[in-house]
C-alpha cells in the first residue's frame, strides 16, 4: 500500500436531502474541491415527501467524477472516503437487481401519523424510547419501512423471503459504491441506527423486540458498525471507504465537539442542535432525542442529546418555490433588512407536524399575526426570525435536560452566511454564537472519520484545524427579547390540533 500512503487527500460525499455533494479536502482540512447536484423532490400529497433513490445514485457518481477533475485527482491521490448523509429517510431494494422497489420515503414525510399512533397504543410515544432513545414519530425509518412493506404489492413476501434490504441513503451508497448486485456491502454506522428506532442505544445492535412490534424483518437490515473504520473499496476507485455518519453527527465531529458539554447547531433544511454527553446514555425529559454521537473503530461511543427541527432553510426555499416571493434563498436576507422588524407577524413552519421539543404530528404551519400592515418584507424576516425561536426552544430544552448552561454556540451550515439571522440568533439566545472558517463541517466530518480510520489524521488533528471564523454578540434590550419569545410561544400553540 505504497501507493496509498503518498495519497494526500480525502474524499467526502454528502447525500443531503435536497441535493448530494462531493468535497475533496487536503491534509490540512482545507477544500480542494465541490460538485454538487440537486435531486427532485417528490411531493405526491400533501404531508408526504419522497426521492428517487436511482436518481441520488446517479448524481453521485457524477459528482464524485466533477469533483476529482475539478482537482486534477484520481483515485490513487485519495486515502479514503467518506459519507455523511440525510438521517432516516428510507430506501428499500432488491438485493439482486439493486432496483429500489418504492421511492425513499423521506425523514419529514408524515405519510406514517396513524400508523404510528397505532404503534403507541396504551403506552403512548414513548413506548419504544427506554431502547432506543427516541419518540415515536413519524421521523423515524422503522414505520417508513413497515409503510413500503404493507403497501407495495408483494413487498412483504420478497421481504420475509430475504430478497429486500432496507438502508438509509449511506447504506444505499456504500452497497453501490462497492459493487452493488455484485458483492456490494450491506452496512450502516451506528449514527445513522440509531435514527431508525430499530437499535438498542446500549448494545448497538438491532433490537428484534422492537423490529418485531413494528414489523420489520431482520434479514432486511444492514450490519451496525463503528463510524471510522474500513467497511469496503469502492469498485470503481480501488479506495477505501473508512467513515460513515449521518449528516447531524458528521457536523458535530467535524466542529471538535469531542468534550462531554460542547455543542453544535447546524442550519440545513432543518436545524439540528447536538450536545455531546459522553460516554453517558442522557434520559430527556424535555422533548429532546437520546442518540449515538459517533463511535470510532473499537472504541466506546460517545452519545449526544439532540433537539432536531424539521423545518428552518426549507422555509425559506418555501417562499422562494411556493410563494415566489424571492427568486434565490440568498435574496431573503435582502428582503427580510429592508424592514425594521417582524410588523407583528409570525410564521411557524409545522409542516411536518413540529419536532424538538413538541412532538406533535397533529400540527401544521400557520402564519399569525396579520393585518392590512404586514408587507412581503415582513414576512421574510418573520420567516428567518423562525429559525431563531425554534433554536432557542430546543436550546432551553437542551439546558433544562443536561443542566448544563450554554455559554456559546458553535454553528454551521448553509444559513450562517446570512448575517441578519446570526445576528438575530445571538439576540434571541443571549449568549454569543460562533462560525468556524471553515463552515462546511458536515462533509468535513465525514472526510475525518474516513481518514482517521486510515491514519490519515488523528483526533487531535481535527481540534488543531478548527478555527473560529466570525462571532455574533447580543445586542437586543431583555423586554424586547422576551416579549417575541412570548409572542412565539403563542403563535406555536396556534398550529396544534390541526390534522383530523
Ligand atoms: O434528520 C434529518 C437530517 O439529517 C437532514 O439534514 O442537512 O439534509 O437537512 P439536512
Amino acid at each position: 500500500d505504497q501507493a496509498r500512503d503518498r495519497a494526500r487527500h480525502v474524499l467526502a460525499i454528502d447525500q443531503g436531502t435536497t441535493s448530494t455533494r462531493a468535497m475533496v479536502f487536503a491534509h490540512d482540512g482545507t477544500v480542494r474541491s465541490v460538485a454538487q447536484k440537486e435531486h427532485e423532490q417528490i411531493f405526491p400529497r400533501a404531508g408526504w415527501v419522497e426521492h428517487d433513490a436511482a436518481q441520488i445514485w446517479r448524481n453521485t457518481t457524477e459528482v464524485i467524477g466533477q469533483a476529482l477533475g475539478r482537482a486534477h485527482l484520481g483515485g490513487h491521490d485519495l486515502a479514503a472516503i467518506g459519507i455523511t448523509n440525510q438521517r432516516e429517510t428510507t430506501v428499500v431494494w432488491d438485493r439482486t437487481t439493486g432496483e429500489p422497489v418504492h421511492h425513499a420515503i423521506v425523514w419529514q414525510d408524515t405519510r406514517t401519523d396513524r400508523l404510528v399512533a397505532e404503534l403507541g397504543g396504551d403506552e403512548g410515544a414513548d413506548r419504544f424510547r427506554e431502547v432506543c432513545g427516541l419518540p415515536l414519530a413519524t421521523y423515524f425509518s422503522g414505520p417508513k419501512i413497515r409503510w413500503i412493506l404493507d403497501n407495495v404489492d408483494g413487498a412483504r413476501e420478497r421481504a420475509d423471503a430475504g430478497d429486500l434490504l432496507f438502508g438509509t441513503t449511506d447504506s444505499w451508497l456504500v452497497w453501490n459504491l462497492t459493487g452493488g448486485p455484485d458483492g456490494g456491502v450491506h452496512v450502516t454506522d451506528v449514527t445513522n441506527a440509531s435514527r431508525t428506532m430499530l437499535m438498542d442505544l446500549r448494545t448497538l445492535s438491532w433490537s428484534e423486540e422492537v423490529a418485531g412490534a413494528i414489523g420489520v424483518p431482520m434479514s432486511m437490515l444492514p450490519q451496525i458498525r463503528s463510524s471510522s473504520e474500513v467497511y469496503g473499496e469502492s469498485s470503481k476507485l480501488g479506495v477505501p471507504i473508512a467513515g460513515v455518519l449521518g449528516d447531524q453527527q458528521a457536523a458535530t465531529f467535524g466542529q471538535a465537539c469531542f468534550e462531554r458539554g460542547m455543542s453544535k447547531n447546524t442550519y440545513g433544511t432543518g436545524n439540528f442542535l447536538l450536545l455531546n454527553t459522553g460516554g453517558e446514555i442522557v434520559a430527556s425529559d424535555h422533548g429532546l432525542l437520546t442518540t449515538v454521537c459517533y463511535q470510532l473503530g473499537e472504541q466506546d461511543p460517545v452519545y449526544a442529546l439532540e433537539g432536531s427541527i424539521a423545518v428552518t432553510g426549507s422555509l425559506v426555499q418555501w417562499l422562494r418555490d411556493n410563494l415566489g416571493i424571492i427568486d434565490d434563498a440568498a435574496q431573503v436576507e435582502e428582503l427580510a433588512s429592508r424592514v425594521e422588524d417582524n410588523g407583528g407577524c409570525y410564521v411557524v413552519p409545522a409542516f411536518s407536524g413540529l419536532f424538538a421539543p413538541y412532538w406533535r404530528d397533529d400540527a401544521r404551519g400557520a402564519i399569525v399575526g396579520l393585518t392590512r400592515y404586514v408587507t412581503k418584507e415582513h414576512l421574510a424576516r418573520a420567516a428567518l426570525e423562525a429559525t431563531a425561536y425554534q433554536t432557542r426552544e430546543v436550546a432551553e430544552a437542551m439546558e433544562a435536560d443536561s443542566g448544563v448552561e450554554l455559554a456559546e454556540l458553535r454553528v454551521d451550515g448553509g444559513m450562517v452566511a446570512n448575517d441578519t439571522l446570526m445576528q438575530f440568533q445571538a439576540d434571541m439566545l443571549g449568549v454569543d454564537v460562533v462560525r468556524p472558517e471553515v463552515a462546511e463541517t458536515t462533509a468535513l466530518g465525514a472526510a475525518y472519520a474516513a481518514g482517521i480510520a486510515v491514519g490519515f489524521w488523528s483526533q487531535q488533528d481535527v481540534v488543531d484545524n478548527w478555527r473560529e471564523g466570525r462571532r455574533w454578540s447580543p445586542q437586543m434590550p431583555e423586554h424586547e427579547r422576551a416579549r417575541l419569545f412570548r409572542q412565539w410561544k403563542k403563535a406555536v400553540t396556534r398550529t396544534f390540533d390541526w390534522v383530523d
